[in-house]
């Protein structure tokens, strides 16, 4: 009997703060005729400092959450959560909770999109700590494209500049300059760049006028969003599980307040927020 049973809901976008924002939106414009809830654990965020075992635990918790909500399909939202919890979770988790409903992220997409982008068989990956000391990226492209050489660079300081809503200022310019000249001095033949965490295409114009003109940036957001796409597609048990009805409700496990000023950046509308409490979040 499984924990969880399969009815009819919407589908869940998780992320540790703002970041999954950028794919949720994408998903949306793609597919705007499904309903959508969006949890953000915000109390806890950044994720991409923490260890192995403390990020599959809150994502852990944050997908039953969002299971016991009814959806019958989550998409983290998170590169750092698909790094780090993604695969236990379908392999620990899913099978008791109800292995009907799917837990999908947010790598594999981008990952094999990129075959045809770069032409140098250069790629950078830009990440936090975590996604990058993961080596998630250089291991699925690996799989996928043995040819491609593969350069990461994490970029510590940029998640707590857009958290804090100084990815526009001055200051920001620093460090956005910095990591990628640290990139591109790894590998001045890279051709393309994965933006690999789903905060940073807020700093995208930064980005863009640091890094050379001949690299092209990968925009996850559209990707993910053409993937689930296909893949509801190819999976109509599945899909047929998710309502339709246009609607997106927003959970945080911090301020709600706080949550709708950012999010109103994120996603230029006014949104209904909720608090939301997960296992071990006391707030
Ligand atoms: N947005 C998350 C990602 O894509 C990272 C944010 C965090 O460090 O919590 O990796």
């Amino acid at each position: 009997m499984a924990l969880y049973p399969m009815k009819l809901g919407p589908i869940g976008v998780f992320d540790s703060g703002y970041g999954g924002l950028t794919i949720l939106e994408k998903i949306r414009k793609l597919m705007p005729q499904y309903d959508y809830v969006y949890l953000g654990d915000n109390a806890r965020t950044p994720y991409g400092t923490r260890s192995f075992d403390v990020v599959y635990e809150f994502t852990r918790q944050s997908v039953e959450k969002l299971f016991s909500l009814g959806c019958p399909l989550v998409i983290l939202g998170c590169n750092t959560a698909s790094a780090k919890a993604l695969k236990s979770i379908q392999q620990n988790d899913l099978p008791q909770w109800n292995p009907e409903k799917r837990v999908l992220g947010v790598i594999r997409p981008t990952v094999e999109a990129i075959g045809k982008v770069t032409r140098t068989g250069h790629v950078g990956v830009l990440g936090t700590v975590g996604t990058i000391q993961s080596l998630s990226y250089p291991i699925e492209i690996a799989k996928l494209f043995p040819d491609i050489v593969v350069s990461g660079q994490a970029c510590p300081l940029w998640v707590p500049l857009v958290e804090n809503g100084e990815y526009d200022s001055e200051g920001a310019d620093y460090f956005v300059k910095k990591y990628i000249a640290e990139l591109i001095e790894k590998d001045p033949e890279i051709d393309t760049l994965i933006l690999g965490c789903t905060h940073y295409p807020l700093l995208l114009p930064k980005i863009k006028k640091f890094l050379p003109q001949n690299v092209n940036v990968v925009s996850q957001g559209i990707i993910v969003a053409d993937c689930l796409k296909d893949y509801l597609n190819r999976h109509k048990k599945l899909e047929t599980n998710i309502t339709r009805g246009g609607s997106c409700l927003f959970y945080t496990t911090e301020s709600v307040e706080k949550f709708q000023k950012s999010a109103e950046i994120f996603l230029n509308e006014n949104v209904v927020v909720e608090h939301i409490k997960l296992s071990s979040t006391n707030m």
